[in-house]
């Protein structure tokens, strides 16, 4: 966490996350000092796999987290089950990681003709609805797709113009791809 601040160049850090959940207690402990003294102004704990979901659960019920970064795309789907609503509850940001399951779902709507209703949500790629299917579950704070293609932070950004779907058409964006 210190070379963090070195690497980062600043004396107060935003947002602090424990990765992984590892050693959380430990690294919690030392997060709360630093934001009783300014040093950070939130603090959170993130993970990537379904399978740490009631570690991650356990967590947010024993911790006052700021934030939590968790796995959530149209082909991940199982942080909408507890997680999202327990954040909501709780009255916890949600950073979406993995918003594209890490790419695979590409290889899915790659091929497929774009659908009429993108239209609808102002969307011009698969990318852009598959990154609003994410960013409109009333849990997310915000969404952290990965690339190295310039072109792709274009295409991405453009999620963050125009209407979000609501609950039917994030059904339909599910139906889409499942259907592909
Ligand atoms: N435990 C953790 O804290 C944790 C775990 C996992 C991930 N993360 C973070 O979450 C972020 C995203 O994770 P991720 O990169 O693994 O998964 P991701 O965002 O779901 O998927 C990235 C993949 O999608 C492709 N892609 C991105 N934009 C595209 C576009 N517009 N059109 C076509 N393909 C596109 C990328 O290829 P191109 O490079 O060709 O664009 C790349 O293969 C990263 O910042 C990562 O560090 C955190």
């Amino acid at each position: 966490m210190e070379a963090s601040f070195a690497k980062m160049r600043t004396q107060v850090m935003d947002l602090m996350q424990v990765h992984n959940l590892i050693d959380l207690d430990t690294h919690l402990a030392t997060l709360a000092d630093w934001k009783a003294s300014g040093r950070v102004r939130y603090v959170g704990a993130t993970h990537y796999t379904e399978s740490a979901y009631p570690a991650l659960e356990a967590a947010m019920r024993r911790h006052t987290l700021d934030f939590i970064q968790i796995n959530a795309s149209v082909a991940e789907r199982g942080a909408e089950q507890r997680i999202l609503p327990l954040a909501q509850e709780r009255g916890m940001a949600v950073i979406v990681n993995r918003p594209f399951a890490g790419g695979d779902v590409f290889s899915r709507v790659r091929r497929l003709p774009l659908p009429g209703w993108a239209a609808e949500l102002g969307c011009t790629s698969w990318a852009q609805i598959l990154l609003k299917y994410v960013i409109a579950h009333p849990a997310v704070t915000c969404a952290i797709p990965g690339t190295r293609n310039p072109r792709h932070i274009v295409d991405n950004l453009g999620a963050a113009r125009g209407p979000l779907p609501d609950a039917a058409q994030r059904a339909r964006i599910v139906e889409a791809v499942r259907a592909a």
